[in-house]
């Protein structure tokens, strides 16, 4: 718990009219992914791992058939009612929330919400997997339920498409609702076996806003995806996962998430040897590759990336889905600051 909490969890209190320590408050985690980008919709391998930055969401039950969230951030009530839904935009997530709490077996039930959090919107730190998990656990927990975390990842990933429309992967709320602190998480999204891998203490994980906000919805991102599902179809493959380097070498989209998935586990091996100059290499070259092949950096980006290298981070790239938003570097821990 950093000093923030308390005041958080007040603000969250005073938001419900409720004593303060009378509430029930589930915390979901933002994330940041090291290693393995736009691979989780092709089956493949990613290391993400949860961060310090987080979504807090309290509730009060009632005992009629109306829900309503705010947030501390965001203006505005939600109100979700057998008759409709009014409020602002994100009342979607609690909408779709309140069903996949249903999915999950806990029983219908309506709830005065606040929520808050420290997880920057538009950056490709995962604000929205962490609300989306944040408000089906706080569902469930209301009904009486303790979710298994997997099935917990994935019905808030049905919140995600449902309130978005975005065709997102598993990565996200699996890394928010199975982090371990002081670990990466290998994520086999094909398997969604989870594997804890230790950071050494020796290596700092800095992540650097580029000041440019992007939503998924005004990307990409489904272009890129329906280009992957597309070269698997024509090689007569599942997903991208199972095809060769030399299968996908004319294609710049699939030869990204082929060479990607390769990174993976370099960087898990590197991470294991305590190799920073391997690690920052394979950074490098995810970077390069997300830039040129896959067409998700900026200018701005690739420029911020260079200057983290310069200062002296072993290694940075662009992190999340891209065209905009937060980059990823490693560096001595020392070092973190001068370079920040
Ligand atoms: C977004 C999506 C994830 C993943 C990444 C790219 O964060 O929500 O499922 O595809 O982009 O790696």
């Amino acid at each position: 718990m950093t000093d923030a909490y308390p005041d958080r969890l007040g603000r969250l209190a005073a938001a419900l009219d409720a004593p303060a320590g009378s509430l029930t408050v589930v915390r979901a985690p933002g994330r940041v992914n090291l290693i393995g980008e736009h691979v989780d919709y092709n089956a493949g391998v990613v290391l993400p791992m949860a961060i310090d930055r987080d979504t807090l969401v309290a509730w009060r039950v009632r005992t009629d058939r109306t829900s309503t969230a705010r947030s501390l951030e965001v203006p505005g009530l939600v109100t979700y009612a057998p008759d409709g839904r009014t409020g602002p935009i994100w009342g979607a997530f609690v909408e779709a929330a309140v069903d996949a709490a249903e999915s999950l077996g806990a029983p219908r039930t309506h709830l005065d919400l606040a929520v808050t959090s420290t997880v920057p919107a538009g950056g490709g730190l995962s604000s929205s997997a962490a609300l989306g998990v944040g408000l089906v656990l706080a569902h469930c927990m209301a009904g009486g339920v303790d979710p298994d975390p997997r099935a917990l990842a994935l019905a808030a990933r049905e919140v995600e498409v449902a309130a978005t429309g975005v065709p997102c992967g598993t990565m996200d709320q699996l890394a928010c609702a199975l982090g371990v602190a002081d670990h990466a998480l290998r994520l086999d999204c094909r398997t969604l076996d989870a594997t804890a891998i230790p950071l050494p203490r020796d290596l700092a994980v800095l992540v650097v806003h580029s000041g440019i906000e992007r939503t998924l919805a005004g990307s990409e991102y489904a272009e890129r995806r329906a280009a992957c599902e597309a070269a698997a179809a024509r090689l007569g493959l599942d997903a991208l996962r199972d095809a060769r380097i030399e299968q996908v070498a004319d294609d710049p989209f699939a030869r990204h998430v082929v060479s990607e998935i390769g990174r993976v586990d370099a960087f898990v091996a590197a991470l294991e040897r305590d190799d920073h100059p391997a690690l920052g290499h394979i950074l490098d070259e995810g970077h390069a590759s997300l830039r040129d092949d896959f067409r998700v950096s900026l200018p701005e980006v690739d420029r911020l990336v260079d200057a983290l290298r310069t200062e002296g981070a072993f290694g940075a790239r662009i992190t999340g889905a891209g065209f905009g938003g937060c980059v990823v570097a490693l560096a001595e821990p020392d070092r973190v600051e001068s370079i920040a």
